[in-house]
């Protein structure tokens, strides 16, 4: 029940935030959508066309590989919970600054205090150096392709987290021979 107060508290406060520019040309924030006692978190990067008009995350062409990615892994969306570091999206999917970032990242922060995930699968390049670099492996950071489908296990205050660098599915919306790497990925989180 905390939980729920925690992250209703977060989308209230998602939906009126103006701590950095991207307020100015949201629609709709996306806090994120889940299961609150989920064991894996997925973090993307951020709204992207379809997520600002509905505010909810992977919801176009890179979540509808997602989704299949999940299928393929034998998880549903009804179990886990996907967010992004940024909540609102940036102007023609632009790479977010690093003022964004920082001015939006006590919301994921928060998130991950809340539903304090056994893993973290950070999806693409860029949430993956946000995550390493918050828990302390700022020297792990390197390009997706070389980190993919490793795991880095990290102690916390709780229990310890892994974090699991994935291709973001959004690579196999360009290319298509991808989604055979993204699935080798995804079936990482079968064994575990
Ligand atoms: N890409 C992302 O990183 N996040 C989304 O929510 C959609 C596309
Ligand atoms: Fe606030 Fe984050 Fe949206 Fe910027 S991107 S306005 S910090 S919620």
């Amino acid at each position: 029940m905390l939980k729920e107060g925690a992250i209703a508290g977060l989308r209230q406060a998602v939906t009126n935030c103006r701590r950095c520019d991207l307020w100015k040309t949201r629609n709709n924030s996306v806090l994120g959508e889940g299961n609150l006692d989920a064991k894996i978190l997925f973090v993307g990067e951020a709204p992207g066309f379809n997520e600002d008009k509905q505010g909810k995350p992977f919801v176009g062409k890179a979540g509808m590989v997602f989704d299949k990615l999940l299928d393929f892994a034998n998880l549903k969306r009804e179990e886990i919970y996907i967010t992004n570091v940024l909540k609102c999206r940036p102007p023609q999917n632009r790479n977010p600054f690093p003022g964004e970032v920082k001015a939006c990242s006590l919301y994921l922060n928060s998130q991950i205090e809340a539903i304090k995930p056994d893993k973290i699968c950070a999806l693409g390049n860029f949430a993956t150096s946000f995550i390493l670099k918050k828990f302390g492996l700022q020297n792990k950071v390197a390009g997706i392709s070389r980190i993919h489908g490793k795991t880095f296990t990290v102690s916390t205050l709780a229990d310890p987290i892994k974090i699991i660098p994935l291709y973001h599915p959004a690579v196999a919306t360009y290319d298509p021979a991808m989604l055979e790497p993204l699935k080798k990925d995804f079936s990482l989180l079968k064994e575990t």
